[in-house]
């Protein structure tokens, strides 16, 4: 099958106090942009890389990643800019991997272990079991047996995604397309996740994220 991988930049990214948009801030040394745009188009199992980047700031997209890329103008909501890319797509791709330009370090088997799961889903995203006490503000115990934090890159098998942006009501917003996908009756699986794979939102989140890769080379 023809896997393309489609990788959602077109926030305004507010919350990471950076001087520009977070998704063209320097982390290790790169935008963090494409340091995820460099992970999916080196690996052997992308056939396809859409970018989708926010009203005028193509410049600073093609100074991330070049002008080869394959770049469109993303939406309002991220499941805005989700359908925007499923459109721009070749037609022949059967599978498409969706994943957030904040999260800048994808290791290789994270994208092995979502393309393989696949074979046997109609989804397949990468899952971290949580470790920590959780609670409520009141105090409430929530029990966190079966509890997992969920990162991208989310794989779908394309015509069920573009059922479940067909179906997802147009002004409500979905963090992630795994919940889109199930609203329509599809079967999600979980692969194991990463912590490199830890999104970059607030300002703390860079140092963060450049320590994790100093620690590790993968
Ligand atoms: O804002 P947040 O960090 O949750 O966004 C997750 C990802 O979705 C980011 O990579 C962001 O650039 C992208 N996004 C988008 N279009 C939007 C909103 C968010 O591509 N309208």
């Amino acid at each position: 099958p023809r896997t393309a991988a489609l990788i959602v930049a077109a926030g305004r990214g507010l919350r990471a106090g950076t001087s520009i948009p977070k998704q063209y801030a320097p982390v290790a040394g790169r935008a963090m942009l494409a340091h995820a745009y460099a992970a999916f188009a080196a690996h052997p199992g992308i056939d396809e890389v859409m970018v989708m980047v926010a009203e005028g700031q193509q410049a600073m997209a093609r100074a991330a990643i070049g002008d080869e890329a394959a770049i469109v103008t993303g939406g309002v909501l991220r499941s805005d800019s989700v359908a925007i890319g499923i459109e721009a797509l070749c037609d022949t791709a059967d599978r498409v991997l969706v994943h957030d330009a904040a999260r800048p370090f994808v290791p290789s088997v994270v994208i092995d272990r979502v393309i393989a799961a696949l074979d046997d889903a109609d989804g397949a995203i990468p899952a971290l079991a949580v470790a920590d006490t959780l609670t409520k503000d009141d105090g409430t115990l929530v029990p966190r047996d079966g509890v997992y934090r969920i990162q991208t890159p989310q794989g779908f098998r394309l015509p069920i995604l573009v059922q479940a942006h067909a179906a997802w009501p147009a002004d409500e917003d979905a963090t992630d397309d795994a919940q889109m996908v199930r609203r329509v009756g599809g079967r999600v699986a979980l692969v194991q996740g990463d912590v490199m794979l830890d999104k970059v939102t607030y300002p703390e989140d860079f140092a963060a994220a450049e320590a994790r890769v100093t620690w590790e080379t993968r």
